[in-house]
């Protein structure tokens, strides 16, 4: 079993504590090199933006996390694939929610009874978050009725009350006014202080990166250019 313990930084730094580990690694679509050599290591309660311009990867950089593309060359040590105890959520940027079930249904689909007490817990948490973020009017609208601004909330609500160790999030706020995406971040910022979710963010929103804090690993055609903290950009 890979536990990462043998890993090392360039610096001497142990990374024994990691959560993902991308070493020198590399993503190819034929003659098409979307990631290149990218080094990257991911902490517990980190909260990391992925930043770049249209095409930079970030998107394959999500996937490669998710454990949902192969790297052509490279290692990527994922949680999920090290250890049961951690799952890791995507919100793509699809969203895959289904069109003809309503909002509260789609929601109902992160329902697993090995993690909440009852039903009546997972309907609290999905009530507060409903309400905190304006769809609690919606939840009965289907999903195929709903603007892009609702689709996402949703997705991002089924993402969460999966209990992921980790969620990754592929620009969840394109179709979300200022207010709402940071009416969004504080609620993912609270499950980050509160639960120690790892927050993985693929977005181009500046302001918001400026208001709240993280790491950033910015991508420019597919060569990881920066990753440190975002006050340094
Ligand atoms: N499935 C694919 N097949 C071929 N090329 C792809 C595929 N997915 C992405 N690409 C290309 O890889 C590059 C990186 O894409 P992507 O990871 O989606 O970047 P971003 O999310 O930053 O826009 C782009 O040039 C894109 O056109
Ligand atoms: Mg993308």
């Amino acid at each position: 079993m890979l536990t990462g313990r043998t890993i090392q930084s360039k610096g001497g730094t142990n990374h024994q504590n990691y959560l993902f580990h991308l070493d020198n690694l590399s993503v190819e679509y034929g003659n098409l090199k979307a990631l290149k050599s990218v080094q990257l290591t991911i902490y517990p309660g980190e909260i990391l933006f992925v930043t770049g311009p249209s095409g930079a990867g970030k998107t394959s950089l999500l996937n490669i996390l998710g454990g949902n593309l192969t790297p052509t060359s490279g290692k990527a040590v994922l949680p999920h694939e090290r250890s049961a105890k951690h799952f890791v959520a995507s919100v793509f940027q699809d969203l895959r929610l289904l069109q003809k079930k309503s909002c509260e249904d789609n929601v109902w689909m992160a329902y697993d009874s090995s993690l909440y007490t009852n039903k009546n817990e997972f309907y609290k948490e999905l009530e507060d978050l409903a309400r905190i973020l304006n769809l609690y009017d919606h939840l009965n609208r289907k999903i195929e009725d709903c603007n892009g601004g609702l689709k996402q909330k949703v997705a991002m609500i089924r993402a969460l009350m999966s209990k992921p160790t980790a969620l990754l999030a592929d620009e969840p706020t394109s179709s979300l006014d200022k207010e709402n995406s940071y009416r969004l971040f504080e609620v993912l910022n609270h499950y980050n202080h509160k639960k120690g979710l790892t927050l993985v963010w693929a977005t181009h929103n500046k302001e918001l990166i400026k208001q709240f804090p993280g790491k950033i690993a910015h991508l420019d055609q597919g060569r990881l250019v920066y990753s440190g903290h975002a006050c340094f950009i």
